[in-house]
C-alpha cells in the first residue's frame, strides 16, 4: 500500500464509521471519473464494469454543464413554483404506463423505497408487506426490516411480525409461495415490494409469469404492488426502460434512484392519481432538497442524454456481444456456474467465492463487484457508455484471471 492510501485508511478509520466498508483488498484511491473509465492518483486507468449509478457516464459533460447552469441560477425548493420540476415530471412520467402519472421526488433511493411504503400504508390502512428472500431496499429502519439482505445478515435481528419474506423464485411454481403467505396472513396486507431483477440477490432474471401471480394474488388480497427499479431502470437491461416492462406487469408504485441522477443525490416515486389521493389526507409532504431546481435540471439531462445517445439499445447490442464472449469464457471454465441477465445487468454465478477474482480483476485495471448471498456471483453492471472493446477487454482479462485458478 502507498503511504498515501496507508495515511487515508487510517484517518478514515479514525473519522469515519468503521462499519463503512472500502471496496478490494488494495483499497482504491480514485481521482477523477470519464465516462466509463476512473482514473488513482497514480493516473492509472480503470475500466468500470459495475458503477450503475454514473449511468450515462462518469462526469458526462452535458450533465455537469446542466447542473452547473441551474446552480448558478437558482436552487430553491418545491414550494416555489417551477417550470423545470413539471418538465421533469411530464418527461419521467411519459416512460411508464399511462396510470403511473403522479411523481414525488427525493434524494435517494432509500427516501424514495421509504415514501412508497408510506404511500402503501396510506392507500390500504394496512401494514404487513410481503418481500423477496435477499433482498436490499435502503438504509433507514423501515427498509432495514424489509430487506432480508441486511436483518437476515451480519447484525441483523430478523425480520418484524409485519414482513414476510417469499423464497426467491427459481420457476413460476415459486408464486405459490407468496399466494401461501397471503392466504396465511392473519392481518390485512398493505403490499409486495420487489426489485424487478433482484441485483443484489445475485442479479437474478425472474421467471416468466412469476410477478404476474404474485401482483394478482397481492392485489386480490387488497394490497399494491412495488417495483424497486433503483439498479435496473432507465434501460440498464436493454430490452426494456424498466425491468416490470420485461413480464408484462404494471406496478402500483414504481421507485427510481442511483441512475436519474448519474451521481447527483436523486430519487423519484410515480404512483397511480388513487394511491397519490389516498397519501394527500392532509399532512403535507415536503423534503427540503427533493425536487430542488438543480437536482431537476440534472435529472431531465441524464433522462435527454439516455435518449439522445441511444443508451438502451446500446446496452441491449453491446450487452449482446458481452454475453456471447461470457458464454464463450463458460465453455472453458468449471469454475463458472451460471452466465445470466441482459444489456448492462449481467451476473456470472461461480461455484465459489467470487471476492479473489473481483481483486485479480481490479489489479488488471477492470472494476467489478460481488452479489449474492455466497459472494460468489461477479456483477456486471458498466456506465451505460461501455463499448465493444470494452467487452473484449473485460472477458479477456476474465479469461485469464480464470485461468490461473
Ligand atoms: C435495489 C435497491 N433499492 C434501494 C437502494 C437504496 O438506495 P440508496 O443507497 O440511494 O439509498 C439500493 C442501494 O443499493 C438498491 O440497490
Amino acid at each position: 500500500m502507498n503511504t498515501r492510501i496507508g495515511d487515508l485508511m487510517a484517518t478514515r478509520q479514525r473519522l469515519l464509521g468503521r462499519n463503512l466498508s472500502v471496496a478490494y483488498e488494495k483499497p482504491l484511491y480514485i481521482v477523477r471519473g470519464s465516462m466509463q473509465y476512473l482514473y488513482d492518483d497514480e493516473r492509472r486507468r480503470y475500466l468500470d464494469g459495475y458503477n450503475n449509478v454514473a449511468h450515462v457516464g462518469h462526469c458526462h459533460p452535458k450533465v455537469v454543464a446542466a447542473g452547473q447552469r441551474q446552480m448558478e441560477r437558482l436552487n430553491t425548493n418545491t414550494r416555489y413554483l417551477s417550470e423545470l420540476i413539471l418538465e421533469y415530471a411530464e418527461k419521467l412520467t411519459a416512460t411508464l404506463p399511462e396510470s403511473l402519472s403522479v411523481c414525488f421526488f427525493v434524494n435517494s433511493g432509500s427516501e424514495a423505497n421509504e415514501l412508497a411504503i408510506r404511500l402503501a400504508r396510506a392507500h390500504t390502512k394496512a401494514r404487513d408487506m410481503i418481500v423477496l428472500e435477499h433482498a436490499y431496499h435502503g438504509n433507514t429502519t423501515t427498509l432495514i426490516d424489509l430487506s432480508p439482505y441486511k436483518h437476515h445478515g451480519r447484525g441483523g435481528e430478523g425480520a418484524p411480525a409485519w414482513v414476510h419474506t417469499a423464497r426467491l423464485p427459481a420457476s413460476v411454481a415459486d408464486a405459490q409461495h407468496v399466494i401461501e403467505i397471503v392466504q396465511k396472513l392473519d392481518a390485512p396486507l398493505c403490499g409486495f415490494i420487489a426489485e424487478s431483477m433482484p441485483s443484489v440477490a445475485g442479479q437474478i432474471v425472474l421467471p416468466d409469469g412469476y410477478l404476474n401471480q404474485v401482483y394478482d394474488a397481492v392485489r386480490g388480497a387488497g394490497g399494491v404492488c412495488i417495483a424497486d427499479e433503483v439498479q435496473t431502470g432507465f434501460g440498464r437491461i436493454g430490452t426494456h426502460f424498466y425491468a416490470f416492462e420485461k413480464y408484462g406487469v404494471v406496478p402500483d408504485i414504481v421507485v427510481l434512484g442511483k441512475p436519474i441522477g448519474n451521481g447527483h443525490p436523486l430519487g423519484a416515486v410515480i404512483t397511480t392519481r388513487r394511491i397519490a389521493e389516498s397519501f394527500d389526507n392532509g399532512m403535507e409532504f415536503f423534503s427540503t432538497f427533493g425536487g430542488n431546481n438543480v437536482s431537476c435540471a440534472i435529472g431531465l439531462k441524464v433522462l435527454e442524454v439516455v435518449h439522445e445517445e441511444s443508451l438502451q439499445t446500446h446496452a441491449l447490442k453491446v450487452g449482446e456481444h458481452l454475453l456471447a464472449g461470457l458464454h464463450e469464457l463458460d465453455q472453458r471454465h468449471e469454475v463458472i456456474r451460471e452466465i445470466r441477465g441482459s444489456g448492462f445487468f449481467l451476473g456470472v454465478e461461480l461455484v465459489e467465492e467470487a471476492s479473489c477474482v473481483v481483486n485479480q480483476m481490479r489489479e488488471r485495471g477492470i472494476l467489478m463487484g460481488t452479489e449474492g448471498p455466497r459472494h460468489n456471483v461477479i456483477k456486471i453492471r458498466p456506465p451505460m457508455p461501455f463499448t465493444d472493446s470494452d467487452a473484449d477487454q473485460l472477458v479477456q482479462t476474465l479469461d485469464e484471471v480464470l485461468s490461473r485458478g
